[in-house]
């Protein structure tokens, strides 16, 4: 490497100028040609020589700059696009019983008696990527990916060149809705993943593990002509924003995509209730293996499209589908050794290094196990042979040791007291409700141990908290080791002290940064200033509040103030607080629990302050703010006849009310049934509006 500090401006020309030339062929080999002649380090290299060149010459910097340039980050290089109609995720089920239970959980629901029956569409899961495809008048204009449900990636001209995915829609049995959002997935079949992993071994290139995988890679392409030389698929199976909808069923609406030129899996089929759907499980279960590409469970639908309508959705799965996965793959091999892992919340999780084996098509060489119990009842010790099993994306586990393997010189395993990283005392807590000790270990060395602290400032900044471009868990990591971050605020005060006269180190000045890196990330971290509420909430990492919780936290509160306001003191004010959170239905004891121990504990509260010294917290913004319901909290109560309770419930939720369990003060609707009892005379006494469940369903009826 050249040493910078002491070149003349014509040299360092000459040297930028070979440097870009050098990076600009690399990218043509690994981005087109997928066929890299160096490796990434030594790429990396070059690219930080330029930048640092650069950085002391930034005259050098011009548009055509590979720093410049976008085309080699894939994870920046895309738009993004909010989806229109939310992109769910699916319930699992893991045994016929489940499959029957859920068939029971749709009936109660829908209020159906012992003679309707409830016919199921049955479609293989798909092994890929879902997408979003949009159709306006016929013609594909855009495609994006899953992302976070929320918002993807915009492929659109990645998708164009996927097999299967028809520009412009054929007449069906009817013209084509003016707007139609396809969705389903995209994936590679098993000849064509072999065929690719041939060809890149051949080049050198890069050896996908699995179709889906190869399928990701192929997919977010910022060259297009990568993605369309590598032969992807697409199965329709569901849909999102639309203008109008052909037919009366999932199978009807599947057939009509056929006919507008889609492919739709052709395994799938109508069931004409839960024990045939269970059925079409075994039998595809049997079929699996002879299919060119790979499916990882069946997906039951509910055929009936008004009542999946009326199901609607628990926060982020329907409650008109399922997804019953096939049996996981299992292979054996020897644990090396067994790590302990600190989680953001202090648990301890032990993990076990395996030597690498291949399962199902994947090399794994980690397994967790779980937590100390689990280690003493399976009594896994180093040395051990066992067998493991992988299911989906998650982390394999260790199922059973073959003790006919074990070394005679084996000990068991002692799980440490203290915590590995800090020192801190390891202890389980004893659970309120049932005496009993909890079954995992935590460290109580709380923001002292840096592995707590490092994993919540990631989880901080992860993609469903603040989602913030180009801070990942590296630099996280680096960041906190070199004392630049060691609580959330000082994410947002970084770009100040970075600019700060005494500076130490600048950022841009730092391996792997330069001017651009960090004009980036300082851009990405201002993008930030203004967070959702229902992310910040998220993003603080209580104990049990994840993107639901936080979410149903949100709605309920509205505001970041109205929420620390009700905890703020502890005594009379938080406890009624306390009360009415448990209320809020979807949020148990052990939530509201964390929430109040969160909020009660000092350093939270300067954490807080701190924070929103800097940052600003949007306000929730409610699903359907015109509707006559929105933001008021109903009480249900006595025998609802025109509804379950669970679909009014359902209902009014949706609409953007609260629903509560007692009536109080705050309460706006009491609805109440035959025999009401203490409710209604409570609501009567304290003046809340008392409606039939007739006014109230004309009342929703206005929207
Ligand atoms: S329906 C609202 N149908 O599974 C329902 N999903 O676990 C949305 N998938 O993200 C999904 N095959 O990527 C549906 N026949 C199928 C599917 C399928 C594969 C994937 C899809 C989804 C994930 C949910």
């Amino acid at each position: 490497m050249t040493d910078i500090n002491h070149l003349p401006a014509a040299e360092a020309k000459a040297t930028h100028h070979s440097l870009a030339k050098k990076i600009a062929a690399h990218d043509i080999a690994y981005y087109q040609k997928d066929a890299p002649k160096i490796s990434d380090a030594e790429y990396d290299a070059l690219r930080r020589e330029l930048l640092a060149l650069e950085d002391r010459f930034p005259e050098l910097v011009s548009s055509q700059s590979p720093s410049q340039k976008v085309g080699v980050s894939p994870a920046r290089g895309f738009g993004k696009v909010r989806h229109k109609v939310p992109m769910l995720s699916l319930d699992n089920a893991f045994s016929n019983d489940e499959l029957r239970e859920f068939e029971s959980r749709v009936r109660r629901f829908l209020g159906l008696g012992p003679s309707d029956e409830v016919a199921f569409f049955a479609e293989p899961k798909i092994d890929g990527l879902s997408a979003n495809l949009r159709y306006e008048k016929g013609a594909f204009v855009q495609g994006a990916t899953r992302g976070d449900g929320q918002v993807g990636e915009d492929i659109t001209g990645n998708l164009r060149g996927v097999t299967d995915l028809p520009l412009n829609l054929k007449t069906g049995n009817g013209p084509v809705p003016d707007i139609f959002e396809v969705r389903g997935e995209v994936y590679m079949s098993d000849e064509d993943f072999r065929a690719l992993n041939a060809a890149q071994t051949e080049k050198g290139g890069k050896i996908f593990a699995n179709p889906r995988n190869a399928a990701a890679g192929s997919l977010r392409q910022l060259d297009i002509s990568i993605t369309a030389a590598r032969k992807l698929r697409f199965f329709a199976y569901a849909w999102g924003e639309v203008s109008e909808v052909p037919g009366e069923r999932q199978s009807e609406v599947l057939a009509e995509f056929k006919r507008w030129g889609f492919t739709v899996n052709p395994l799938s089929r109508v069931c004409a209730n839960m024990e045939e759907a269970i059925d079409a499980y075994r039998k595809l279960e049997e079929l699996r293996a002879t299919l060119d590409y790979d499916i990882d469970g069946v997906v039951f639908k509910v055929d009936r499209l008004d009542w999946q309508q009326r199901l609607g959705f628990v926060s982020r799965s329907p409650r008109w589908a399922i997804a019953h996965k096939f049996p996981a793959e299992q292979a054996s091999t020897l644990i090396e050794d067994i790590e302990i892992q600190v989680g953001r919340t202090g648990a301890l999780t032990p993990v076990a290094r395996l030597h690498p084996v291949t399962v199902g098509g994947v090399v794994v060489s980690n397994a967790t196990l779980h937590n100390e119990d689990e280690i003493a009842r399976k009594d896994v010790r180093i040395g051990d042979t066992v067998l493991i099993q992988r299911a989906g994306d998650v982390i394999p586990q260790v199922l059973q040791v073959s003790l006919d393997k074990r070394p005679a010189d084996s000990k068991p395993f002692e799980f440490p007291t203290h915590c590995p990283v800090c020192g801190s005392h390891a202890t389980k807590e004893i659970n309120e409700a049932t005496g009993k000790e909890d079954v995992i270990r935590r460290c109580t060395g709380g923001l002292i141990c840096r592995a707590q602290a490092v994993e919540r400032l990631k989880h901080f900044v992860s993609r469903n908290a603040l989602d913030i471009d180009g801070l990942g868990a590296k630099l996280i990591e680096a960041f906190y080791e070199d004392g630049l971050v060691r609580s959330p605020v000082d994410i947002f005060t970084l770009e100040k002290r970075d600019a700060a006269p005494g500076s130490l180190q600048r950022i841009k000045n730092r391996e792997g940064f330069g001017d651009k890196a960090a004009s980036n990330l300082f851009a990405a971290i201002n993008d930030r200033h203004e967070i959702p509420l229902d992310r910040l909430i998220y993003a603080l990492g209580i104990r049990h509040i994840g993107q639901g919780n936080a979410r149903l936290l949100a709605r309920y509160y509205l505001s970041f103030e109205a929420l620390r306001t009700a905890f703020a003191q502890p005594g009379a004010t938080s406890d009624e607080a306390y009360a009415s959170l448990l209320d809020t239905d979807g949020i148990g004891t052990a939530a509201a629990d964390a929430i109040r121990e969160f909020f009660a504990e000092e350093k939270n509260q300067q954490m807080l302050d701190d924070l929103l010294a800097e940052v600003t917290v949007t306000d929730f913004d409610p699903p359907q703010k015109d509707s006559p319901i929105a933001g008021k909290t109903v009480v249900f109560t006595g025998t609802l006849e025109l509804m379950t309770r669970q679909e009014l419930k359902a209902n009014a939720e949706k609409l953007g009310a609260k629903v509560s369990g007692s009536v109080s003060a705050k309460t706006d609707f009491l609805v109440a049934g035959e025999k009401a009892g203490s409710k209604l005379k409570k609501a009567n006494e304290l003046g809340v509006r008392v409606l039939t469940e007739q006014q109230w369903l004309d009342l929703i009826d206005e929207t």
